[in-house]
């Protein structure tokens, strides 16, 4: 497992794979690693020769006032936890070797449609940021298969729609959400709640399962559904940003339709979780 910083010694190994006609795997992260997105690793090892973990906290996908200065960097801790998994690199590049310029850059990728609602709507430029640094980073790497999580349901749909549409001669895999005992989806913000908060913090993804079930009843009074998940996160002391049900492209959900996507966002204490759920998940059974 090699740390590379800078984009010339990154360039010369894809080089030398390229040579050797090795297949590579990319994982994109922002660092602070946890269970979730050590399975991403271990889900594309087996369809690579070669695998690139990236650790990079991309300034572009923060919206003014979020956490940018004050999210975690844990590069060692990291690097620790990706020693078993043994991937080939583990790419951290600076800000300023990336935007050897400054930031913001003039390029944007924006993925009209799909960047609107849901997280685009309470995060001001985002998915432009996300999509972005993506984009550089699939353009550095040039990997044969990238690998997003689950949990981030409306930017793996952006990363899919921009891979398809640019005809970036890349496949985008997905790892299901690795969950906490209680249910709460990992995620490196969760750091910043209290282990109270971290218990309450389960209910969100059991109004998910709650609504998901109701689905699968065949309920199909959407806006009661999502007013009466909003309504029990409130009294539980969150602030949802939004629930809301929607067909699987994120276009309108129809009664007459049977497959159906839920994404929830919501603030409890200092942490902003996101959450999703699709009427296959295998809880919905037990
Ligand atoms: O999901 C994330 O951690 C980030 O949005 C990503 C894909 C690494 C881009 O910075």
């Amino acid at each position: 497992m090699k740390l590379v910083h800078g984009i010339d010694e990154l360039r010369s190994l894809r080089a030398e794979w390229q040579a050797a006609g090795e297949r590579v795997a990319l994982v994109p992260t922002m660092g602070n690693l946890h269970a979730g997105h050590l399975s991403l690793v271990e889900q594309v090892r087996p369809v690579a020769d070669r695998t690139v973990v990236s650790i990079f906290v991309n300034p572009l996908q923060f919206a003014p006032g979020e956490d940018f200065e004050r999210y975690p960097r844990t590069l060692t801790e990291d690097m620790a936890q990706l020693e078993p998994l043994a991937p080939d690199v583990v790419f951290a590049p600076s800000v300023e070797a990336m935007y050897p310029r400054g930031y913001p850059i003039a390029t944007n990728v924006v993925v009209n449609g799909l960047v609107e609602r849901f997280c685009g709507e309470f995060r001001a430029g985002h998915f432009v940021g996300a999509a972005t640094v993506v984009t550089i980073l699939l353009n550095l790497v040039r990997p044969d298969v990238a690998i997003f999580g689950e949990k981030d349901y409306q930017q793996l749909l952006v990363f899919r729609t921009m891979a398809r549409e640019l005809h970036m001669p890349v496949e985008i895999l997905s790892g299901p959400t690795v969950r906490e005992d209680n249910g709460l989806a990992m995620s490196s913000r969760n750091r910043y709640l209290s282990a109270e908060e971290r218990d309450r913090a389960a209910m969100l993804r059991r109004e998910l399962l709650a609504a998901a079930r109701a689905l699968k009843r065949g309920v199909r009074d959407f806006r009661a559904l999502e007013t009466a998940a909003r309504a029990h996160l409130v009294t539980a002391g969150f602030e949802p940003q939004y629930f809301d049900i929607v067909a699987p492209d994120l276009g309108p959900a129809l009664p007459e339709d049977d497959d159906f996507v839920i994404l929830a966002a919501a603030v409890l204490g200092a942490a902003r979780l996101i959450d999703n759920i699709r009427l296959d998940d295998p809880a919905l059974d037990a």
